[in-house]
């Protein structure tokens, strides 16, 4: 066999082997949703820092591929493989880490399931792009493909990651949540109470699952409570509401609502619920209503600032 066909050989080999260890990682450290070793959580923890290096590296790629192809910057052309080496490897590390954060810190559920295998798919297509990079010089239209699957999958990973750690709607609810739409008219519960629920507890608490039996989508159900047989909200008593009590636990408590890896909620998000219970917590009220019920609460001075 020639030197040339048995490094490329060896390549395939050693892209394939690191393939199925990434595919094979949920079935060797899997999520119970009990926290595993310390130290393994400790080394996962790194993933935050980690994940970062992927998703500038492999931006880069493409704009590299375009400036090669320029007169003048041509000479970028034999970064590109070093560049996209680095970017699998960045991207492989990054999820071996999160396997082992979540297995070493207990997570599971369904965000942090489908954020794995976005980690997992991205780094398998990344070592598939490097190896048609290297080893079909000549006909680049598949690695074009390849590039182009990786960067769309790495973009849905992490998006899947952020709303895992910030919620859902994270990068547009500022947008979205204008002074402008809201009036002194807007029922205080449609505009700005139920959209936290429905960015960090519906994950697990709506139609479709209710963790602790407990369901927040339905109204009547939200007030009630769950299997602890609390109630979930008692109108005009926050202290008294298992909702208030499980979103202001210390941060290492177990029962803090939203879990992690969840982020708890701001203060801003939790003074807004605490005002509502004790306004009445009732879906009809206008915003004008809950703030001539509680008139001298700081949240009323905030609502009545955004308002202006
Ligand atoms: C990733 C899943 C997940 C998310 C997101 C989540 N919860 Fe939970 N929640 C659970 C699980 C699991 C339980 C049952 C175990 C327990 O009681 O701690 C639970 C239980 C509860 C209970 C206790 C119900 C009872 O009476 O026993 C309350 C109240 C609650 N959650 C409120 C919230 C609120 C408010 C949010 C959003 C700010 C939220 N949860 C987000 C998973 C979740």
């Amino acid at each position: 066999m020639n030197p040339l066909k048995k490094k490329q050989l060896r390549l395939i080999g050693i892209g394939g082997a690191a393939a199925l260890f990434l595919l094979l990682l949920p079935a060797l450290f899997p999520m119970s949703g009990k926290p595993g070793p310390n130290l393994i959580a400790a080394l996962g923890r790194f993933h935050i820092l980690v994940l970062h290096f992927p998703i500038a590296l492999l931006f880069i790629v493409p704009v590299f591929e375009l400036l090669a192809r320029t007169r003048s910057m041509g000479s970028v052309r034999p970064a590109i493989l070093p560049l996209l080496t680095l970017a699998t490897l960045s991207a492989m590390a990054a999820t071996v880490l999160g396997v082992l954060l979540a297995y070493g810190d207990g997570f599971s559920g369904e965000g942090v399931r489908l954020h794995m295998w976005g980690g997992i798919v991205t780094s398998v297509l990344l070592i598939a792009t490097r190896l048609t990079k290297q080893l079909s010089a000549r006909t680049p239209l598949l690695y074009f493909c390849l590039l182009g699957l990786s960067l769309v999958s790495l973009v849905l990973a992490s998006d899947h990651g952020a709303a895992l750690v910030h919620g859902k709607t994270f990068l547009t609810e500022k947008l979205k949540r204008t002074p402008s739409e809201i009036s002194l008219d807007s029922s205080i519960y449609t505009a700005l109470v139920q959209p936290i629920f429905r960015n960090h507890c519906y994950e697990c608490h709506s139609s479709d699952k209710f963790k602790g039996d407990f369901r927040m989508d339905d109204f009547t159900l939200l007030l009630a409570g769950g299997e602890s047989g609390m109630s979930g909200i008692v109108p005009g008593d926050p202290e008294d509401s298992e909702v208030y009590y499980r979103i202001t636990l210390k941060p290492t408590s177990k029962g803090l609502m939203p879990p992690s890896p969840h982020l708890p909620l701001s203060t801003n998000d939790i003074d807004l619920i605490a005002f509502w219970i004790a306004s009445g917590a009732s879906q009809s009220p206008t915003l004008q209503e809950a703030l001539q019920s509680n008139p001298s609460d700081p949240v009323a001075e905030l609502i009545r600032a955004t308002l202006q």
